[in-house]
């Protein structure tokens, strides 16, 4: 499993957002998410990353960790050591970008007063990280289908073409099959990269990893809010927080965490109160939730689950009051497994609680 290893660096005040959104060389050992959902992701891009010349894009809604998956698909690939460049090819104009993954020639239009190698050549042996693919222009996109197909790039304003070994990853947070139906993108290069498509889940479908998220957040944020040790995340705000949308994922989330260990510090506990204006909706779910999880839907979960333990995690509640909200039958259950037994054939149906959290 992976574990939470928050790491406290001594940054000064104005350095602080910077954490929320570091710009890691990822190790298995950063990434937060015990699920087995977050594991087998893991898992499927070590097969990819083996495969160092297999061009692999990462379709995920924002914040999902795409940026960070694919620093880490080129850290643990034979390339690892070489270098790993970032290009957003959706923010800038046709002409600069077009120059900038292929290099120039000196004078091949106004400004390019030098040549320019261009990010296809500078990270070959390496990795080029493509981000926000799915808003690069037809004319890039054009490009991009040769290169990407042989290796070879064709400088602007130049009529050579250079070979180049630089593995392609790719991400967009739209998929490239609804670019590809809304005109978007272009089915040729859409058909280079669709062979080797990995799916980042949104956090809403991993809840399980939300708690240890939270704490590793609130571990690495603390030391900037002055508290010696990281305060504690109450019962209530942890359920709220399992249970909230995320339509940003795990960068909403940081910067929820942030705002929260802000304004509470320095309270030993965070809670539901100490959650901003901006954050009302995270108060909601949790004054809601309190009268809602009766005892039938908390033995539901953990049938789910087939754990106490698992459903504690996905209910952001704590393994003692999961058991203090069971019924006597489930209880007698739970204790089963304790002993080892599991708790065996109870029905599966998903309870309105488990439908409410999606
Ligand atoms: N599994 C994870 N564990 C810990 N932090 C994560 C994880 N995934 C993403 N993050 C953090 O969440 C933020 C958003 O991740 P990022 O890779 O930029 O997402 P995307 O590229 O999909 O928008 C970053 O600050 C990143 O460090
Ligand atoms: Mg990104």
């Amino acid at each position: 499993m992976t574990r939470s290893r928050p790491r406290h660096p001594n940054f000064s005040d104005e350095e602080i957002p910077r954490i929320v959104d570091a710009d890691t060389n990822a190790t298995a050992t950063e990434f937060i998410g015990g699920s087995e959902i977050f594991q087998a992701l893991l898992r499927r891009l070590r097969k990819y990353a083996s495969l160092a010349f297999v061009t692999v894009l990462l379709e995920g809604e924002t914040g999902t960790g795409k940026t960070m998956l694919a620093r880490y698909l080129h850290s643990v690939s034979p390339r690892g050591q070489k270098p790993f460049l970032t290009m957003n090819v959706g923010t800038i104009n046709d002409e600069l970008a077009s120059a900038e993954l292929f290099g120039h020639e000196r004078g091949s239009f106004t400004g390019a007063d030098r040549t320019h190698k261009g990010y296809f050549l500078e990270a070959s042996g390496g990795t080029l990280f493509l981000d926000e693919l799915g808003k690069a222009s037809l004319a890039v996109q054009q490009r991009l289908v040769t290169t990407v197909e042989t290796g070879m790039v064709t400088p602007v304003g130049s009529t050579r073409t250079i070979k180049t070994d630089t593995r392609v990853i790719a991400a967009t947070n739209v998929s490239i099959d609804h670019l590809v139906a809304t005109g978007a993108f272009l089915p040729d290069l859409a058909a280079r990269l669709t062979g080797s498509v990995i799916r980042v889940p949104p956090l809403r479908e991993r809840r399980e990893d939300i708690p240890q998220l939270a704490k590793h957040f609130v571990a690495a944020l603390a030391p900037h809010v002055e508290y010696r040790s990281p305060p504690a995340i109450d019962e209530r705000l942890m359920r709220a927080l399992t249970r909230h949308h995320w339509p940003a994922n795990i960068r909403e989330m940081s910067n929820a965490m942030l705002q929260i260990v802000i304004e509470a510090s320095p309270a030993s506990v965070l809670k539901l109160e100490h959650c901003t204006q901006q954050l009302e909706y995270l108060r909601r779910l949790g004054r809601r939730e309190r009268s809602r999880t009766t005892a039938a839907q908390v033995a539901q979960v953990v049938t789910r689950h087939g754990s106490v333990r698992a459903a504690a995690a996905a209910l952001g509640l704590s393994v003692a009051t999961v058991y203090r909200k069971l019924p006597r039958g489930g209880r007698r259950g739970a204790s089963a497994e304790r002993n080892g037994d599991g708790l065996g054939s109870a029905p599966t149906a998903d309870s309105q609680f488990e439908r409410d959290a999606t």
